[in-house]
């Protein structure tokens, strides 16, 4: 190459090539790579330019330099542009996927509550600790001592067939009821007793409303002078506390071997009032839990002197009063842990 006009022809040529070239590229690296091919110090194309310098006659050289660095300068410009417009792009395109819709609605988030049966037995946990009652848990298996003979039900006692019991062995037995617990209260401690005893008891029992295991909470109190009224006197305040202000108690004759006289407790329908409906099978009274006045001979198995002390004990289950309370008519509602009915009851 020699003279300028060559040179401008070069350059009109190289920058046809770079526009042309610029088309396809989308992205600033491949502006970046691109662009080395013409403006490397080295080996770019519009740089090469220079070492023809020596071709062109000295009075050219100036004016030859001079439009090689305007072809640099305006590649510069061009690339510079044009990065500047692909960055731009692809931040809206970072801008568009990243883009988060504040209108969506948003995952809902589940919060667990507590199992019917739980929740009715901290209920009647609280209550009771509020009227001074202690809380004591037995276990599960338990003697036929505990669980019978000691609570005036011997062997041969018909009582026995009230309760469908499951033998680990001819001592040994899943308790049927938490009143085996009484007996180690009552041996562990001396009077005043005031203890309340929640836990799973056992039967040989399946329909709608037994199932072979189930919850009782089971309360006693041995004291001088106790007696029946300090029983109604205490169920009155607890039914009111936990199924409404109105509800009323009613005692009904009754029989267990371990309380003498024996009573089954009814409250007044918290549903209809009283006036009758299908909860209470149009009666006006629900049957709750069974008590009565502790039987001397129950106080005199546990070492406790029966001409001193007197007590009342009850027993009720905790199945049959959160299904009372929740409107559950089968109980198997409550073991079959089905979220949709679960989630409905959080009280
Ligand atoms: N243990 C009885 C049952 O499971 C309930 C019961 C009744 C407990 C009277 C008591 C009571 O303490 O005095 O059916």
């Amino acid at each position: 190459m020699q003279d300028l006009k060559e040179l401008n022809e070069v350059i009109t040529a190289i920058k046809e090539e770079i526009r042309q070239g610029a088309d396809a590229l989308t992205t600033s690296k491949s502006v970046y790579e691109f662009k080395k091919t013409f403006l490397d110090n080295k080996q770019g194309r519009i740089g090469l330019l220079m070492k023809e310098m020596r071709n062109v006659a000295n009075d050219q050289k100036a004016e030859f330099g001079k439009t090689i660095n305007g072809a640099k300068e305006w590649a510069n410009n061009f690339f510079d542009e044009l990065d500047q417009k692909l960055k731009e792009k692809e931040q809206q395109q970072r801008y568009e996927s990243e883009k988060i819709d504040i209108t969506m609605p948003p995952v809902k988030i589940r919060y667990g509550n507590l199992h019917p049966v739980t929740t009715v037995r901290n209920q009647l946990t609280d209550i009771f600790t509020s009227m001074g009652f202690e809380v004591y848990e037995g276990t599960e298996i338990e003697t036929d001592y505990y669980n019978f003979t000691a609570l005036n039900t011997p062997q041969d006692h018909p009582a026995r067939d009230m309760q469908d019991t499951f033998y680990l062995s001819p001592e040994f037995l899943l308790r049927t009821q938490t009143s085996a617990g009484q007996v180690h209260v009552m041996e562990a401690k001396k009077p005043p007793i005031k203890v309340v005893s929640p836990g799973k008891v056992f039967r040989s029992d399946d329909d709608a409303t037994h199932s072979p295991m189930f919850s009782q909470m089971e309360g006693l109190v041995v004291d001088e002078g106790i007696t029946l009224c300090d029983l109604k006197g205490m169920l009155d305040m607890f039914v009111q506390r936990i199924f409404g202000e109105q509800t009323k108690t009613r005692l009904r004759p009754s029989y267990f071997p371990f309380t003498e006289p024996s009573v089954e407790v009814d409250v007044s329908c918290f549903q209809c009032g009283g006036k009758g409906c299908r909860l209470c099978k149009e009666t006006g009274w629900i049957e709750v839990l069974g008590a009565g006045v502790v039987n001397k001979k129950v106080l005199e198995n546990c070492g406790i002197d029966s001409n001193k002390y007197s007590g009342f004990a009850f027993g009720l289950g905790l199945e049959r009063i959160a299904m009372l309370k929740y409107g559950i008519n089968n109980i198997k509602m409550l073991f079959e842990s089905d979220l949709r009915v679960l989630d409905q009851i959080d009280d």
